[in-house]
């Protein structure tokens, strides 16, 4: 699928009205993804950087299927000042609590996985009753033994929630997620 840019959100401002669903990628700093993004709509709309906290503004893009992706700005990177940190929780709880967004991938570094942050945004979306993917990410830094430990350890801190591996590295989980937020565009195609 390709994608558009709308553009960059504070927080406060109004989100552009869409009938198809708004879809929330959500992390941590770092974990990839606006990369993921990028992946999925075959372009490089979204900004990625080595640098963490890159993305400091809610992004929106417009899918070719209708849908909306938003690419949040990541939490938990420990190099911001405490305002800054506070700004970004901000932005990102008054983005979430806004009821504009319908499902969210939350995407996880494969190689830390349970972190407290991680699990509490899971605690505050189950809580919130809002349907989330899980997508173990850069999983091309894991050899198969350590994948399959990611795999148990994931089950064991998220149980019941759906996990993907993915990497942008090397595509890896492109055409499951791909059919998956096709999925949610457009539900009536998975009853044909
Ligand atoms: P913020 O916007 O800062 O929260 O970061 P982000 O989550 O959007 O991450 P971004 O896509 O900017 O990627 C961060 C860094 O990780 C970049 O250097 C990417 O090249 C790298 N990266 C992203 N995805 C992968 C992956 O699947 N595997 C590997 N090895 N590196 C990745
Ligand atoms: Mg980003």
């Amino acid at each position: 699928m390709s994608a558009s840019f709308l553009g960059s959100f504070v927080a406060g401002q109004e989100l552009p009205a869409s009938d198809a669903p708004q879809i929330a990628f959500l992390g941590r700093s770092n974990v990839g993804k606006s990369s993921l993004i990028n992946l999925i709509t075959g372009g490089n709309s979204a900004r990625t950087s080595k640098t963490p906290g890159r993305t400091q503004t809610l992004n929106l893009y417009r899918t070719d299927h209708g849908s909306i992706f938003g690419d949040f700005p990541g939490y938990g990177f420990a190099k911001v000042s405490k305002t800054d940190r506070k700004q970004w929780e901000m932005l990102i709880e008054s983005f979430l609590r806004t009821e504009y967004f319908d499902y969210a991938i939350h995407i996880i570094d494969a190689r830390h996985i349970g972190m407290e942050s991680d699990l509490s945004l899971n605690d505050w979306l189950n809580h919130r009753g809002m349907d989330h993917l899980i997508v173990l990410n850069k999983v091309d830094k894991l050899n198969q033994k350590e994948k399959a430990e990611a795999g148990r350890e994931a089950q064991r801190a998220f149980p019941g929630q759906p996990l993907l591996f993915a990497s942008s590295v090397t595509r890896e989980g492109k055409r499951e997620l791909e059919k998956i937020l096709r999925t949610i565009a457009a539900p009536s195609e998975a009853l044909r």
